[in-house]
């Protein structure tokens, strides 16, 4: 056995995860050689941490506030017009790029490949999530006569059939060159008792590491220096699964140049006090996001004056950064959190084990967690029909039957007046 065996068996047998080359004979010399590599690259104590942190109660001694926002459709009109102005400048001048994150896995919506190449069966042709975002963006730049550089963030796991897709549609008529991918990190997946995963493929179980791994990503691959040679100085970074995203909007941004904001976000009032998702808040002072698993009752049902909740500014992961902001996050980690996921995997004796039912942790970053990294962040609050179609949930709720009625019906609504 040569010296990388010796010295994964001895990594593996420190942290009790030997079962990881039970199978290793049965391997071709390629898949050996990675398998030893992902061992050898994995940070088992980091991993051990995380695990004995599970279901333990995250410490949570921050002051929680609310935080102002501005309602697009209560800006005074001269303002409004302002705004609207010098967004309209940023866009000529070429001075946004756009991230779409298309790295996650789409466990909910349980469609094969990447979500952005599922299929939404909008009017008046089905087109993929990938194309009706390009098209947005390829509207934009007609608009403004700049060309929008596209940067698409992938994960191990999707990038080769993410590409692949682009190229076999021809960039869907993106100007060539200006479309991007970048791969996300990842992290091994663990089952119930700690141990590592095992894929089908006799590989360890990697799952991308959340959407809040887009910024080490994008510093490890060179993402922020070309942006700054680019000239670039606001980032949009947005999801694939939500089709109404509108990642060049003028209002957002002449807004955050007026408020020399370090970010913006984009916000919708809470259905109800009770709805699950998480909130913009300021925790010690910073901007920040409160989930609906950490806000109590009372902050939850607590209202202004005006009778409006206070906590009621829902994040929609539709958030703009300046290219300084990004710097000011930088490369370090932010925390992970768990999830219990569905995985596929071979257990110790070999056995398939497949995931009806949740049966493993996951570790993913938030990308609001970068948030409390800044001094302030603008929120604008804009409308659930005109911004919000989720593609979640393979039925029911924020599924693709919802999101099409949504997509749908908001541009049956713009067809004369173009997007406001
Ligand atoms: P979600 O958190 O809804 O995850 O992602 P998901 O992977 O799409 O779906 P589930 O939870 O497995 O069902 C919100 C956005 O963040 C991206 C997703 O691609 C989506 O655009 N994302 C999520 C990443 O790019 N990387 C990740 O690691 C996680």
């Amino acid at each position: 056995m040569g010296n990388s065996y010796l010295e994964a068996k001895a990594k593996l047998e420190k942290y009790g995860q030997e079962h990881l080359l039970l199978f290793y004979d049965k391997l071709n010399p390629e898949d050996k050689e990675k398998l030893l590599n992902q061992i050898l690259s994995v940070d088992f104590e980091e991993l051990k941490k995380l695990y004995e942190q599970i279901g333990k109660q995250e410490e949570n001694d921050k002051k929680i506030e609310p935080i102002d926002f501005v309602d697009k459709y209560k800006i005074e009109k001269n303002q409004y017009e302002e705004y609207k102005k010098i967004g309209e400048e940023e866009l000529a001048e070429g001075k946004l790029a756009v991230i779409t994150m298309a790295g996650g896995q789409g466990t909910r919506l349980g469609h094969e490949g990447p979500k952005g190449t599922f299929i939404l069966n909008i009017k008046p042709e089905p087109k993929s999530l990938f194309q009706i975002l390009c098209e947005t963006l390829k509207k934009s730049n007609e608009k403004y006569g700049k060309i929008i550089p596209w940067y698409i963030m992938t994960s191990k796991e999707n990038n080769k059939q993410t590409k692949e897709f682009f190229e076999k549609n021809d960039f869907f008529g993106y100007p060539e060159g200006y479309i991007n991918f970048f791969i996300q990190g990842e992290l091994p997946m663990l089952d119930k008792n700690g141990k590592i995963l095992l894929g089908e493929d006799g590989l360890l179980k990697l799952a991308a590491d959340g959407h809040g791994g887009v910024f080490e990503a994008m510093f490890k691959s060179g993402i922020v220096e070309d942006m700054q040679n680019k000239g670039i100085e606001w980032v949009f970074v947005g999801p694939i699964d939500n089709p109404l995203v509108n990642m060049a909007d003028e209002i957002l941004l002449g807004l955050s140049k007026i408020k020399k904001a370090m970010a913006a976000g984009k916000s919708i009032i809470k259905a109800n006090p009770k709805e699950k998702v998480g909130v913009f808040c300021k925790k010690n002072g910073k901007p920040s996001v409160i989930e609906y698993t950490e806000i109590t009752d009372e902050m939850a049902n607590a209202t202004n004056n005006n009778g409006e909740l206070l906590y009621g500014e829902s994040h929609l992961n539709c958030n703009m950064f300046n290219i300084n902001g990004i710097k000011k996050i930088g490369a370090e980690k932010l925390p992970y959190h768990t999830a219990f996921k569905k995985a596929t995997y071979i257990d110790s004796k070999g056995d398939l084990i497949k995931g009806e039912e949740p049966n493993s942790y996951k570790f993913e970053s938030f990308i609001f967690d970068a948030f409390e990294k800044l001094d302030n962040m603008a929120i604008l609050r804009v409308k659930r029909e005109e911004e919000f179609a989720p593609v979640k949930n393979k039925e029911g709720v924020d599924s693709p039957a919802t999101a099409i009625e949504l997509y749908n019906n908001y541009m049956e609504k713009i067809k004369e007046k173009g997007r406001k």
